[in-house]
């Protein structure tokens, strides 16, 4: 007898970093997506897509090649036809490419876009940290004003805010490329005579990228970086002006914010104004829930014409996180109005055809049709909230009528076929008025 072989099947399961949005959390996302987009209404922001995969090199010379981002956490491959291309680890060099691409040096300045959709870091995953994270984030490219700053940055802590969180915004100024190096200078000489004090990676970083050796939280470098020469020392008058603007604006607006001088941010295109939106949990631990800053040489790098900008972006499983902590209250989407119910196989025919008419005459209707008993779909009625229940059977099919049932009372009338919808209207709008007076 032929003995049966066993294979062993691996299991499937998420990619390691990766997350399934489920359908209890999408109630945050849609509140999210709705706070963007009313925020970007307000403040005349358009909304921009841009590919994920783009070519690798467009983030070597945005981001930085010497960056973690670049160096370390970019998920790049080639095409079958070999471009070099990656997943974006972030949305800005995208929006920045398509502006030039686009002729958009041509339009209107400054243009004001907006963007929410997934990036890719081959971070460590951990808790708010994973390979693939949604971002949205608010770019404004062509004005230099320092008003700009601070609308962005206003933008940045009240949509969080709005959202529930209570947060503050940690801010610097990282000069440009005409006082930076002079500051890089002093910061170079300030740790190569710590040199020994340092982690293994920032002696790397002394290196390549100093700025970065501000930001580390290992213990030694905290600790080294908390004397370390401060960038606002070394701003020139330009520098020092428009950050002096930004923080007189800020001071004008209701914002919670701290200078802060060791934000250098992680990526390289940054120039005078850079901050970060931090939330403090209960043991006192910061968590950055999103960043920006302005960077005025980043058009000109990637091939534009001389053009500044500022912006920023917030991490969206991050700031969830923090709202499901801090118990805000999020409300399901508005339920249903109308349920409709079928008994037998003409009804559900019927009921098909009906909840098409229904659902594109614009009601808010739902349905069950794959349950047979009238008592399972009134408990699936009940259970979405619906308003009224529409009941078809044989005998309605045959009188061309159907029972309207108000789920609050249980009273059922029965309405003629063709006068539902105008029967319906009448009566959602007698409910509307009730709950206005109400002030429901
Ligand atoms: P960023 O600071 O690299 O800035 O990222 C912004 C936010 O994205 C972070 O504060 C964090 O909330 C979220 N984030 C980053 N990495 C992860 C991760 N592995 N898992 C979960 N969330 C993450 C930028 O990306 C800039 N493009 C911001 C900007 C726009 N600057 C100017 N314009």
């Amino acid at each position: 007898m032929a003995t049966k072989k066993k294979t062993k099947k691996s299991k499937l399961q998420l990619v390691k970093g990766m997350k399934d949005i489920l359908p209890d959390e999408q109630k945050y996302w849609d509140l999210i997506r709705d706070k963007v987009d009313n925020f970007a209404h307000n403040y005349g922001f358009s909304r921009i897509d841009t590919p994920i995969v783009e070519s690798t090199n467009l983030f070597k010379r945005s981001v930085g090649e010497d960056t973690d981002i670049v160096s370390k956490e970019m998920f790049s491959f080639e095409t079958p036809g070999k471009d070099k291309v990656s997943l974006r680890p972030e949305g800005t060099a995208g929006v920045v490419r398509s502006y030039i691409e686009h002729g958009m040096l041509n339009m209107p300045q400054p243009v004001k876009l907006f963007y929410m959709g997934p990036n890719f870091r081959y971070d460590k995953p951990q808790a708010g940290r994973y390979r693939q994270f949604w971002q949205f984030g608010f770019e404004s490219i062509g004005d230099d004003d320092p008003v700009i700053d601070a609308q962005l940055i206003i933008i940045s802590y009240q949509i969080l805010r709005e959202l529930g969180l209570d947060i503050e915004i940690q801010i610097n100024s990282i000069g440009d490329a005409e006082c930076r190096p002079q500051y890089i200078k002093a910061i170079k000489q300030y740790y190569q005579t710590n040199k020994n004090d340092l982690c293994s990676e920032c002696s790397k970083r002394l290196l390549k990228n100093p700025l970065r050796l501000l930001d580390c939280k290992v213990k030694g470098c905290n600790e080294l970086a908390e004397s370390a020469p401060q960038m606002v020392d070394y701003l020139d008058d330009d520098c020092k002006n428009h950050f002096m603007s930004v923080l007189e604006y800020l001071d004008e607006l209701d914002v919670k914010y701290n200078l802060n001088h060791r934000i250098v941010r992680g990526l390289d295109y940054y120039s005078k104004t850079a901050w970060e939106i931090i939330e403090t949990d209960e043991s006192g631990k910061l968590h950055a829930l999103g960043g920006g800053g302005r960077y005025d040489e980043l058009v000109h790098t990637l091939g534009g014409r001389p053009t500044p900008a500022v912006g920023f972006a917030i991490g969206i499983e991050r700031v969830i996180i923090k709202m499901q902590e801090k118990k805000v209250e999020v409300s399901k989407r508005k339920g249903y109005d109308i349920f409709i119910a079928q008994l037998g196989i003409e009804a559900r025919k019927k009921a098909l055809k009906l909840f098409e008419d229904l659902r594109g005459a614009g009601f808010n209707v739902v349905e069950s049709m794959s349950k047979k008993g009238l008592k399972d779909q009134l408990d699936i009625a009940n259970k979405k909230g619906t308003l009224f229940t529409l009941i078809l059977g044989q005998k309605e099919i045959a009188d061309e009528t159907i029972l309207l049932r108000d789920m609050d009372s249980g009273v059922q009338e029965v309405v003629n076929f063709n006068k539902i919808a105008s029967e319906l209207v009448k009566r959602l709008k007698k409910i509307e008025e009730k709950n206005l007076k109400a002030g429901k």
